[in-house]
Order: structure tokens, then sequence, then C-alpha cells
């Protein structure tokens, strides 16, 4: 399974960078998740692929939208690892997890002195991605004013640092994501509308997993396998009530939810074959029983299912 090194900013430009400025230290960048394949065979998800492929070599803006866990950021990465930036860094900013009164300093970066406790000159994400990809995730929740600078960068390609007079020539790759309605936060005037028209230029929607049922065993044989080596167990199989069990969940987490339930049975397995608990699966009582049909239980069978490696 590859893993991919996603902040490979160029060397040199850093070291040059590193004696005169302070950057984020490393442990802030994301580094990627342990695994960036994309499984699944279902129809939806090919649909998703193949927007993948035809917009990761050109340089337009992404918004990926969707629910939680149906793989955005999957998908982001994926989209710069096909781009003729993939050698340069990938970096990830997750605009919830800032605080407001920061998150302008946090992209952009700030001037020593420019305000209270900024002992020294800072770079932000967007020096720190120079011919790389910017990953914006949860733009949804932008304060408006960084949401102008953001419509500057996005249509003039340059920004200021915070406290800064000069203005700083940037080439970047926007991809951002959100799983709020952007067009519902318009209507109440949190965004803003010229911005989701300047993202909003190839757009790619998530589907959720109970709308990809089908792809269920691809996932459970990917992450079951995954899960085993890493706890070094050989597990052969998954019990049919087990399986019947994960195709009739209706899955709000989404994929997420899907691996966590499957890390979590492999840790508790005790036999070859792995059995899932029902009570792990708490909204399984309400739902309808399931129609699709019946599928292969073996694990060792090959995984059909498109993977982007
Ligand atoms: N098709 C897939 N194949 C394999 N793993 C997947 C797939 N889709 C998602 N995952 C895994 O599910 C987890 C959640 O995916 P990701 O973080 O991309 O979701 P997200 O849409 O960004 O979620 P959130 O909105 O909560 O940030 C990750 O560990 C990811 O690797
Ligand atoms: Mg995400």
């Amino acid at each position: 399974m590859a893993s991919v090194a996603v902040i490979m900013a160029d060397p040199k430009q850093s070291e040059e960078r590193l004696k005169h400025e302070s950057v984020a230290p490393p442990e802030e960048i994301d580094k990627g998740s342990m695994c960036d394949e994309i499984v699944g065979s279902s129809g939806a998800l090919q649909k998703v692929l193949s927007l993948v492929s035809k917009v990761a070599p050109t340089d337009a803006t992404v918004l990926v939208t969707g629910e939680t866990g149906t793989g955005k950021e999957l998908v982001a990465r994926a989209i710069h690892r096909r781009s003729r930036r993939s050698s340069r860094a990938f970096v990830c900013v997750n605009c919830a997890a800032v605080p407001r009164d920061l998150i302008a300093s946090e992209l952009f970066g700030h001037e020593k002195g420019s305000f209270t406790g900024a002992l020294q000159r800072r770079l932000g994400r967007f020096e720190l991605a120079e011919g790389g990809t910017i990953f914006l995730d949860e733009v949804g929740e932008l304060p408006l004013e960084t949401q102008i600078a953001l419509l500057r960068v996005l249509q003039e390609h340059e920004f200021e640092r915070v406290g800064g007079t000069r203005s700083i020539q940037t080439n970047v790759r926007v991809i951002a994501a959100t799983n709020r309605n952007l067009q519902a936060a318009i209507a109440t005037g949190t965004f803003r509308r010229d911005l989701l028209y300047r993202l909003n230029v190839f757009p790619i929607d998530m589907p959720p997993l109970r709308k990809r049922g089908e792809d269920i065993p691809l996932l459970v044989e990917h992450f079951v396998d995954h899960c085993a080596r890493k706890v070094g167990k050989n597990i052969k199989g998954i019990t049919k009530e087990s399986l019947d069990l994960l195709r009739s969940h209706p899955w709000p987490g989404n994929i997420r939810e899907l691996q966590n339930v499957i890390e979590r049975s492999v840790i508790m397995c005790e036999t070859e074959n792995l059995s899932v608990d029902k009570t792990w699966l708490s909204w399984l009582a309400q739902q309808p029983p399931a129609t699709e049909p019946k599928v292969p239980l073996d694990l060792s069978e090959k995984l059909a299912g498109l993977k982007i490696a």
C-alpha cells in the first residue's frame, strides 16, 4: 500500500527561507493519511475518479463537497499526486481548526510586530505551498475578511502578509472542501457568493457510502487487510452475518465510520473469520433490511475495484 509524503517543498528554497524567516513547525503540516488508495468499483465512484483524471493535470481550482468521511481529502491528494505539481508541496489547512483571528496569518503569514505575539516574520501556508497545492478543508468556516483575501489570491494570484505592505505573487493550486451547504451560507451572509463562483470552477461531489453499497465488500477487504497486517493477525474472511450487517447499515459517518468499525473488529477478532458486533452499529436497528444482492465472502479474492496508487 503506497503512502505518500505530502510535504515536498523545494529544499533549496526552504533552506534559503529558513535562514531569514520562521516557518510553521513540521508537525503542523499535514503528513497524509496512512493509505492513499481510493477503493471502490461503484458507478458513483467511477464518475468521481473520471473527474479526478480530467482535472488533475490542469491548474483549475477544485471544490470537493460531500458528507463527512466520504473521502474529500483523499480525492484532493489524488488530484495533487496526478498533477504536474506532484513533486512539490501539498499543504493542508483545516479552516475550522484555526482560531478566527489567526487564520489570515496562518494562510498568508505575518510581518514581525504586526500584532501582539508576532515576534518575528512568519511564512504562511500559501508561501509554504509555492509551486504546489494548498488544500483548504472546511472552507465554509473562513471569516468574511479572509474570504476577501482568498478571492484576491484566486483572481490576482497575489496576497500580502498580515502587517505587510508588499504584494507577494503566488503560484499555488487551490483545492477546497466543505461538508456545508455553501448556498445556504450565502443566504445567511456568512459566505461570499463571488468566492463560491471562484472556488466552484470544477466541482466534485462525493457520494455518501449508503448510495454506493456495492463498494462495501471491497472497502471491508481493503481495511481488514490493512488493519490485520498492522496488528499482525491472519484474517481470511468475514462471517456472512457480519457482511450483511455492514451492507445494511446506513453509515452516517461514511467510509471513516466503516474503517473504524473494521479496525475495532480486527483488534477484537480471535479467529480467522472476522465478525462485527452489531451493538457497534448504533443506527442499525432503525433501518429497513438491505435488498442488495449477495456478495462473495472470501477476503482472499482480489480487489476488483479501481485504485489510484
Ligand atoms: N474510497 C476510499 N477508499 C479507501 N479509503 C477511503 C476511501 N474514502 C475514504 N477513505 C478513508 O476514509 C477516511 C476518511 O476520508 P477523508 O478524510 O478523505 O474524508 P473527508 O470527506 O475529508 O471527511 P471530513 O469531512 O470528516 O473531513 C480516511 O481514512 C480515508 O483514507
Ligand atoms: Mg476532511
